[in-house]
């Protein structure tokens, strides 16, 4: 029988640090709010595009998985924030890493590295390709109004890679069963205004565009759409909850993770929460929750983990995996960002202040 299983895993973390108090100087707010609200206790800003820090993640998955570009079949780079629409950044993460084979973007938001890890799945279980890169990688800050509490203070910069491999096993392994979804009536409740093919070139608003949602009803929606996919990937692969070792949700809200372990009569102590340093990365939050807690050693061999997420879309997903025998790095790579000299609060303030005077009429 052939399995895919994740046998390399890498991430990348931009240096610059936004805390909770540097946000104070842009706006109403406060640590104790977000703290409370969201469990998010500062996040990075990265100086450097997307596709850097996705490649810089991606060397890291390989040396962890002893491979090099070469051996790759395919990469499939989950993003909202690329650094070009035209080409695609897979394109450019497999000119750095020199590999020969299929390279695609897909943005399905904060479910994106689940959507990819199905889609990685198929090909290797119908035999077409052995060994796929994955990679979720987001610069959010770039859409961030820093006028708005409500959503400025959630998002954060940051990449995660994992490679998935065939395995001939007689037991199925790896991923045992994922599920992917998509709610289109909640389509305009998270969204990016004003960025895409529809824009009026010629107006004078054309590059004022942000992120926006509603989040009372997206955090009403993703408990919903997590918990919907994870009790469908659970009864596809015939386990029972009380099998699942570790949760591995997307990291949006702690209150969102809280309830959703909780609905699904799960102890609060199986699900992975590292969000109080990176906030919500969206399509990265979950193979960077993957390298933490492998790091932290909260994944054993032979762990089942229920892995799930959700985002614009509305997209949601859900992934059951069967850890295999090994949790350390095969070896490693030396791949880092150029050094960056501003502090997070240095590089958001020129965009912050901009969109000040823009909210006051000037
Ligand atoms: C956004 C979110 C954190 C807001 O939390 P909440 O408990 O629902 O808070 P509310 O929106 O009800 O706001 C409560 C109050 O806090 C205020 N508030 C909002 N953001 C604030 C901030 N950063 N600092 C201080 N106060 C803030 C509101 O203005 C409101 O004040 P009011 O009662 O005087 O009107 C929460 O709804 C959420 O996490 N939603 C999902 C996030 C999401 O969509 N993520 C992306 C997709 S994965």
């Amino acid at each position: 029988m052939l399995s895919a299983q994740i046998t390399g895993w890498g991430k990348c973390l931009p240096p610059a640090v936004l805390t909770n108090d540097d946000l104070t100087h842009l706006m109403d707010t406060s640590d104790e709010w977000i703290r409370t609200r969201t469990g998010i206790g500062e996040r990075r800003i990265s100086h450097v595009s997307t596709s850097t820090m996705a490649t810089v993640a991606a060397k890291h998955a390989l040396a962890c998985a002893g491979l090099s570009g070469e051996d790759i079949d395919m990469i499939i780079l989950a993003s909202a924030t690329p650094d070009t629409l035209v080409p695609n950044i897979a394109a450019t993460v497999q000119a750095e890493i020199g590999a020969n084979c299929a390279a695609f973007d897909i943005n399905a938001a904060c479910s994106g590295f689940l959507y990819a890890l199905g889609l990685a799945t198929a090909q290797i279980r119908s035999g077409q390709n052995r060994r796929v890169l994955i990679i979720g990688a987001e610069r959010l800050s770039f859409y961030v109004n820093w006028t708005l509490r409500d959503t400025a203070v959630l998002f954060g910069d940051a990449a995660g890679a994992v490679i998935v491999e065939a395995v001939e096993q007689s037991e199925p392994t790896g991923v045992l069963a994922y599920a992917m979804h998509n709610d289109p009536s909640g389509r305009e409740h998270l969204r990016v205004q004003g960025f895409g093919s529809d824009l009026d070139r010629l107006s004078p608003e054309a590059t004022e565009f942000f992120l926006d949602f509603n989040g009372r009803e997206i955090f009403k929606r993703a408990i919903a759409g997590m918990g919907a996919l994870s009790q469908q990937v659970l009864e596809q692969a015939g386990v029972s909850k009380e099998e699942v070792d570790l949760v591995v949700p997307h990291q949006a809200n702690v209150r969102i993770i809280d309830t959703l372990v909780a609905k699904m009569g799960l102890p609060a102590e199986k699900a992975f929460v590292n969000i109080e340093h990176h906030g919500n990365t969206s399509a990265a939050t979950i193979p960077m929750a993957l390298c933490d807690a492998l790091e932290q050693g909260r994944i054993h061999p032979g762990d089942t983990l229920l892995s799930c997420a959700f985002g614009a879309g509305l997209t949601s997903a859900a992934a059951l995996i069967k850890w295999g025998p090994r949790t350390t790095p095969l070896g490693h790579s030396d791949a880092e960002l150029p050094p960056c000299d501003k502090t997070g609060l240095e590089l958001v303030a020129d965009v912050a202040a901009h969109q000040r005077r823009k909210a006051e009429g000037n």
